[in-house]
């Protein structure tokens, strides 16, 4: 089974968030499973620069009006393929925005180009290569199923796709007006097509066209059939049946592993011989050290941290409010987030006001976030919606207790400490439910009378500790699941 796996950003070469963990992790999760996966990027200056030595294999005289190659490399051992198009790719700045944070005016364009070139690819257009099946991750990539649908490459066969969706509130909504520079035929522009509330959705035209949806949490597949959470697309997705379907996501534990990780002072976490348990004692270094990093009072109390980017959607601006309740508590804060300007500088101003008790470091930054979730004894996760959440995943792993609102793949992952759970052994962090001031802080007042009871919280670390968040159950399911798309399509 040969699947091109079509993504805007990717881990290591290009990430803003999540997807790039999830698009870089696939291909190895699937690869047991009788599954060769391509992922094809954009042409990025990181994502060239990483090319050894590049092979162009197709070149485009115009896609979508500039000139383009295709170039092959690899990705973790894995097969990839680069657009390398400067005109749309090389510039400063990130994949989606501008040096100053702007989106780029031309979105529309680039990433139409990208979904061209990924939807020639899988339908034959490139004598080399030959692909089963078609798999879009969010709107970036989502024309590719629209173009395969619309106007495959001539000569060409359409392949059953499958659609992922990791962020409903990005959805790649522009004018109409665009409509005749996307090369797509009259017949596109429908209510089942690319047509969207008058103007043109990207990732709208990739769920009509998906064989299969995916989003990745089975919470969130729910979620999004309501008004809330479908952000418009809500009727769609009812439409669309039992073709949308929940599979949550895994993490890489070659990359997050307590026992291995070299960012940590201390590793910890392997299973002790004398007494069977994981080992947490050395846990403790790691925390002197964190507190060290970020100027914090060195002391016996909760740690909290929160690795995030400062939006809307992490629930941050609660968290903000919560600051003094939490440090009123005995409780420090940790934060590393990037994003917004104003809240950046909120935090700034709540570390002012609490010398000792309060550390934030603004920006991006991999090491840290590794060293944090080794150091801190709870992470805070009070997103108003999250389709799966990785930091709660991480938190896990690494013995560091999630506290999460009740949402999305952080109400799948995450067992909440009630009674019956903690007396069962089986708990694994605290949720809440709405994202406000009263249920956050009541939820940060339970961590830390949880956290005194020392028994308890061990137990839960373990517990989380021990739980199989690896990609091995859901490598299988997608694998399972283009099985049965190339099987139907037959
Ligand atoms: P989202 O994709 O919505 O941002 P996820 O929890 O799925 O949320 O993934 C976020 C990823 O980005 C995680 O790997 C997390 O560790 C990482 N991350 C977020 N903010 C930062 C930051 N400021 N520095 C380093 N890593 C970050
Ligand atoms: C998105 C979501 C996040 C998810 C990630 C990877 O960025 O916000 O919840 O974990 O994609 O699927």
């Amino acid at each position: 089974v040969k699947v091109l796996s079509v993504a805007s950003e990717a881990v290591p070469l290009i990430k803003t968030g999540g997807l790039a963990d999830v698009a870089g992790a696939l291909p190895s999760a699937v690869a047991p499973h009788g599954v060769e996966m391509t992922t094809i990027l954009p042409g990025y200056p990181a994502v060239m620069k990483a090319l050894s030595r590049p092979r162009a294999l197709h070149a485009w005289d115009s896609l979508l009006g500039e000139k383009a190659r295709l170039v092959g490399g690899k990705i973790d051992g894995h097969p990839l393929l680069v657009v390398d198009a400067p005109a749309y790719f090389q510039r400063d700045g990130g994949p989606y925005v501008d040096s100053s944070g702007r989106d780029w005016a031309d979105n529309w364009r680039r990433f139409a180009a990208f979904g061209r070139a990924a939807a020639d690819l899988a339908g034959g257009a490139v004598k080399a290569r030959s692909f089963n099946v078609l798999h879009a991750h969010d709107w970036q990539a989502a024309m590719a199923l629209a173009y395969l649908r619309f106007a495959p490459p001539a000569g060409g066969k359409r392949i059953p796709s499958v659609m992922t969706i990791h962020n409903m509130a990005f959805q790649g909504h522009f004018g109409a007006d665009l409509f005749p520079a996307l090369g797509l035929p009259p017949e596109a522009w429908a209510m089942d097509g690319v047509e969207y509330h008058g103007g043109v959705g990207f990732l709208k035209a990739g769920l009509e066209a998906a064989s299969m949806i995916t989003t990745v949490s089975p919470t969130y597949a729910r979620e999004i059939r309501t008004p809330e959470f479908g952000m418009g697309l809500e009727g769609l997705i009812v439409s669309r049946g039992d073709r949308v379907k929940g599979i949550v996501n895994g993490i890489d534990t070659a990359q997050w592993n307590p026992a291995t990780d070299l960012q940590l002072s201390e590793a910890y976490g392997q299973l002790s011989k004398a007494n069977g348990q994981l080992s947490l004692g050395k846990r403790v270094a790691n925390k002197r050290a964190l507190e060290a990093e970020f100027a914090l009072d060195e002391d016996d109390g909760p740690l909290f941290i929160a690795i995030t980017r400062l939006t809307w959607q992490k629930g941050i601006d609660v968290l903000l409010e919560c600051i003094d309740h939490l440090v009123g508590l005995g409780g420090r804060l940790a934060l590393l987030g990037s994003g917004d300007k104003a809240m950046e500088n909120a935090f700034h101003a709540a570390a002012m006001r609490h010398p000792g008790k309060v550390g934030v470091r603004t920006g991006y930054d991999e090491g840290l976030s590794h060293r944090m979730q080794g150091g801190g004894d709870a992470i805070l996760v009070p997103s108003r919606f999250e389709p799966c959440g990785l930091t709660q995943l991480y938190g896990l792993a690494y013995g560091c207790v999630p506290v999460v609102s009740r949402t999305g793949g952080l109400a799948d992952t995450v067992i909440d400490a009630n009674l019956a759970a903690v007396m069962g052994g089986v708990a694994t962090g605290v949720q809440f439910d709405g994202v406000n001031y009263a249920s956050l802080a009541d939820a940060i007042s339970r961590t830390v009378t949880l956290y005194g009871q020392k028994d308890v919280w061990r137990a839960m670390q373990r517990a989380g500790m021990k739980t199989d968040f690896s990609w091995s159950r859901s490598g299988k399911t997608y694998a399972g699941l283009y099985a049965s798309l190339i099987a139907e399509d037959q």
